[in-house]
């Protein structure tokens, strides 16, 4: 079946925090993660169902719903999970505060790779834990791991490491080698994994994604896995997303952390996850293939199109990060925003100078958003000669 990715919706004055937080009128939003496409039409028509149902009682997760998720791990990662190993979360930046607040002891160390999105830096001082942060290397055009940083920043009161697998902002696919290299780090160090796999369903090349807790049991019985189909189908204002957690009582405090205080998933958020999961992989693989033809219209025209501008190509997510240090602006965010175009601003995620771009938009968005960004830097430039 074919679906219109180059529809333009104007998504102005419609409550979304993407184009409405802004309003510049004339300006293209292309900062926060989420597409401009919309959800697939097999979860349309289940909350269609479920609105013409019209009862919305306190919801629970149904045991298709468990089992969808169970089977899909099992063929998508060979990952042998139970049920009673699901969390579920309204979203999962709260699961990140949640691992943040559960494991180890108020003034604990947390560690995060940077550059990262931004509640990876905010969540451990959200929950008195001390951020520690080891910097991506970049090593032949890829974002790597510094292993031996990793091993000095360590600390007896480290307790626990942030991990986002595939990486947001810098598109990275973590390779076997890479996440078993920090995985034993952090089993050597007594140190709880905390890995947000948002975007393992947004892989663009040929590379596999591979759950952290999937590379042994002993790493599992260590890990807390965070997983969403809110980037995937574009579904995050339904607010359903969950944690697999084997180790019991890593899932026990996990749970009492958030007793009390948070709600569960609504009746939407649930019957949208389920059908996504379950119906739509032609969908998925049909926008990750638009994805993939909008990164490669990026990473053309801002390596070729718009020195000094420079990123690498991400291998997962609809997310470009540019490198704009050599621009030598105090803001470049704001620069590009005066010229129409908002992105995100890099030093939110620890790396002031670069700049993040969302690209999950119609190709004739992305056109125009590039034009202008043209345009920017030759004003700029001709200002700089007169
Ligand atoms: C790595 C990562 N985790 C979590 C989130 C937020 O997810 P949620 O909307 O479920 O809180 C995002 C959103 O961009 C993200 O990129």
């Amino acid at each position: 079946m074919g679906y219109d990715f180059d529809k333009i919706i104007d998504r102005r004055n419609t409550g979304s925090l993407k184009w409405d937080q802004y309003p510049d009128d004339e300006a293209i939003s292309m900062w926060l993660a989420d597409m401009d496409f919309q959800a697939p039409p097999a979860v349309l028509e289940a909350l269609r169902k479920c609105v013409d149902y019209g009862i919305f009682g306190y919801p629970l997760p149904t045991k298709e719903l468990a089992e969808v998720i169970t089977q899909a791990m099992e063929q998508k990662y060979g990952w042998a999970i139970e049920p009673e190993w699901i969390v579920w979360l309204p979203c999962l930046g709260t699961g990140l505060n949640l691992a943040c607040r559960s494991v180890g002891n108020v003034d604990d160390e947390a560690i995060s790779f940077t550059p990262v999105y931004p509640p990876f830096l905010g969540a451990p001082g959200q929950s008195k834990r001390t951020l520690l942060t080891v910097p991506l290397m970049l090593k032949d055009g890829q974002y790597v791991f510094d292993l031996e940083k990793l091993k000095k920043t360590i600390t007896p009161k480290t307790s626990l490491l942030i991990l986002c697998s595939p990486h947001n902002p810098v598109g990275r696919v973590f390779s076997r080698e890479e996440l078993l290299a920090v995985a034993e780090i952090c089993l050597e160090n007594d140190i709880v994994i905390c890995s947000d796999e948002i975007h393992c369903d947004l892989v663009m090349d040929d590379v596999k994604h591979i759950p952290a807790a999937s590379l042994s049991s002993e790493i599992a019985n260590n890990t807390i896995t965070l997983m969403s189909p809110s980037k995937t189908y574009n579904i995050p204002g339904l607010g359903c997303g969950f944690a697999i957690i084997s180790n019991e009582k890593i899932r026990r405090d996990f749970v009492e952390a958030e007793k009390g205080i948070l709600s569960t998933p609504n009746a939407l958020g649930y019957s949208a996850c389920l059908t996504a999961y379950r119906d739509c992989e032609d969908w998925r693989l049909a926008v990750v293939d638009y994805l993939r033809k909008n990164r490669e219209v990026v990473y053309d025209c801002i390596n070729n199109e718009l020195a000094p501008l420079s990123m690498q190509k991400g291998q997962a997510t609809y997310l470009a990060w540019i490198d704009a240090r050599k621009l030598e602006l105090a803001d470049p965010a704001g620069f590009f925003r005066e010229g129409g175009v908002i992105l995100s601003d890099g030093k939110d995620f620890a790396a002031p100078g670069f700049l993040r771009l969302n690209f999950a938009c119609p190709q004739g968005v992305l056109l125009v958003a590039l034009c202008r960004m043209k345009r920017s830097l030759a004003q700029l430039q001709s200002n700089s000669l007169d």
